[in-house]
């Protein structure tokens, strides 16, 4: 069920049963920053877990954990500083800060205003007269600027040392990228997960935990050999998708209802890899409680892509009438890796051997220092070096009886014969190579947001309405709802003697006995717990209890001693509760 009223209902109840609430409260709250309460921690924990399972334990990927803040070099290297940009829009009258493409989004037919230049986006909050959204000043001759959306701090006492808070956990494993490669014996292909916040200094936080400034990432960077073999699409192929790729939303063109094997073939997703994990993840999606209707994949406009990405696709799904992201599958090239080997000086390739060793050519100089010494001086070693260059970049330079080099801005002209320079066989093994990362990379709180809000239901039970949450067993917070049917000394002892079993055996559970029975019922259905367990004084005798299913409100009885088995079996998914109920 999605009415235009959903997101409202689904705030409300989030506050009211502990999903999510925004933080600080007490002093005004913070536009922003969530937290979680007891029922969001325990979902988005179990959705991490889930991430976990699948992307990194099945995949046979290592997972590390890196610090959220990271040394200015980093930052400088991954192009964040220089390009990790928004358009901000400041209001003249009342000093309300905007985004620039979300104002021209929300004021034109313009989608993408995100890819457009600065210029064109101020020409066209002229065209349309444009106005703050706060106070309704005019906007038209006000100034866009780049804002950059990292949070900054100093790393121990004064300047000397700016850090930041990183902005995606990516940069903490492809710095480590030289060890992670020995821990991984130099083979590609590898992956390495992360779990972990990052932060960004959003100029405009929306739609409660969707766009936040402190949120978690689930991030996994496979680092693959640009001319190696593609993946094993088989286990993924036959998934079907529903894709709407850039050339699509250019040209006013409909969404794709194919298969990855499909696509793959076609070209439509151009990177094999791009392709197995978009695979991968539609069931995941599905499995995890994201409704498939309502879930699509759109490839990045040019303009659109980060500045480390040559191509990428969202995971998008339909929330409140509109589509959010939520995972990125980005090629990102070798980019990465070659500026942080730029930057900092370090190894960031793998050795690739080759079947065969190969015989290659090598340029190379063997200068007479005998000659360029006295010639010149402290100077000498300068231009040994950049001779060993041009001879590495380009041996026609060679060819004359002189050759010519540049030192500090100085140009020298020297005999080839006293360069000592030489063409020479070598045998080589293989060659270093930088390898290219695909990346999987997932938004928790959104996906938390999403799982809620597609799982929200209300209908009549008993005459009475009902709101509950139809979240998946192995990811709802509480599994069961154990409850004694009145106050009772005998009745009490015995489900909290049930209750105690079921949570030794690793379920979480919820112990109620206050209220009528009904009301106890609506509470756990309200936070989605799937399976209610009802102690009467039957069981007492007959060492059984009543199970009630949260959907179909169906009961089922069944003894205690198989309770905890059968329950674990449900919420895993390994039996169903309407197998249960026809045989029972
Ligand atoms: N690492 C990709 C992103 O943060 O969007």
């Amino acid at each position: 069920m999605s009415d235009g009223s959903t997101g409202e209902k689904l705030t409300e109840l989030a506050k009211r049963r502990g999903y999510f609430f925004r933080s600080s409260g007490v002093y005004g709250g913070v536009g922003g920053f969530y937290t979680f309460g007891p029922q969001g921690a325990a979902l988005k924990g179990n959705l991490e877990e889930a991430w976990r399972d699948r992307f990194a334990v099945a995949e046979g990927h290592m997972e590390i954990d890196a610090p959220t803040i990271m040394p200015e070099p980093v930052f400088e290297a991954s192009g964040h500083l220089e390009g990790f940009d928004d358009m901000l829009i400041e209001c003249p009258e009342c000093g309300a800060t905007v985004r620039a493409d979300h104002l021209v989004e929300d004021g034109t037919d313009h989608e993408d205003a995100e890819s457009l230049p600065i210029p064109e986006v101020e020409a066209v909050i002229a065209e349309y007269a444009l106005s703050c959204p706060e106070c309704g000043a005019g906007l038209a001759d006000v100034a866009v600027e780049e804002f950059n959306l990292m949070f900054s701090t100093r790393i121990g006492p004064g300047d000397s040392q700016p850090g930041y808070l990183r902005p995606e956990t990516a940069q903490g494993i492809f710095v480590e990228f030289p060890r992670l490669s020995e821990y991984a014996r130099n083979k590609l292909p590898f992956g390495v997960a992360q779990i972990g916040r990052a932060y960004r200094n959003e100029i405009s936080p929306r739609r409660s935990i969707v766009r936040t400034r402190e949120f978690t990432q689930a991030e996994l960077e496979l680092f693959v050999d640009p001319t190696g073999d593609g993946p094993d699409l088989e286990p993924v192929a036959d998934v079907p998708v529903r894709l709407y790729p850039a050339s699509a939303q250019a040209d006013g063109g409909e969404e794709l209802r194919t298969t990855i094997g499909e696509a793959v073939a076609d070209g439509t997703i151009a990177d094999p890899w791009v392709g197995y994990f978009m695979g991968v993840a539609q069931e995941w999606y599905e499995a995890v409680g994201v409704d498939p209707d309502r879930f699509r994949y759109r490839q990045h406009l040019a303009g659109e892509r980060a500045h480390y990405a040559s191509d990428c696709w969202d995971a998008e799904s339909e929330v409140d009438g509109n589509w959010i992201e939520l995972a990125g599958f980005a090629h990102r090239g070798a980019y990465d890796l070659s500026n942080h080997a730029e930057n900092s000086g370090e190894r960031f390739t793998v050795f690739r051997q080759y079947d065969e060793p190969k015989t290659v050519e090598r340029a190379a100089v063997d200068p007479d220092m005998s000659e360029l010494g006295p010639r010149f001086g402290a100077d000498a070693g300068a231009v040994v070096e950049a001779l060993e260059r041009l001879a590495d970049r380009d041996r026609a330079a060679f060819d004359g009886e002189t050759v010519t080099v540049d030192v500090d801005g100085e140009r020298h002209e020297i005999d080839v014969e006293t360069a000592g320079f030489a063409v020479e066989e070598e045998t080589v093994a293989g060659e270093h190579v930088t390898p290219h990362v695909i990346e999987p990379s997932f938004g928790v709180d959104r996906l938390v947001y999403t799982v809620l809000e597609h799982a929200y239901r209300e209908d009549e039970v008993d005459g009475e309405p009902r709101t509950y949450l139809a979240l998946e067993p192995a990811v709802a917070p509480t599994a069961v709802g154990v409850f004694p049917l009145q106050r009772d000394d005998a009745l009490e002892a015995e489900a909290r003697k049930v209750a105690r079993e079921l949570r030794a055996f690793g379920l979480s559970v919820t112990y109620d006995d206050s209220g009528a029975i009904g009301r106890r019922y609506r509470r756990q259905d309200e936070v989605g717990t799937p399976f209610c367990v009802t102690v009467d004084y039957e069981s007492l005798e007959d060492r059984a209890v009543t199970v009630r299913e949260r959907d179909s409100t169906d009961q089922v009885r069944l003894p205690i001693d198989e309770l905890p088995a059968t329950l674990a079996a449900l919420r895993a998914g390994d039996r169903s509760f309407e197998e249960l109920y026809s045989n029972n």
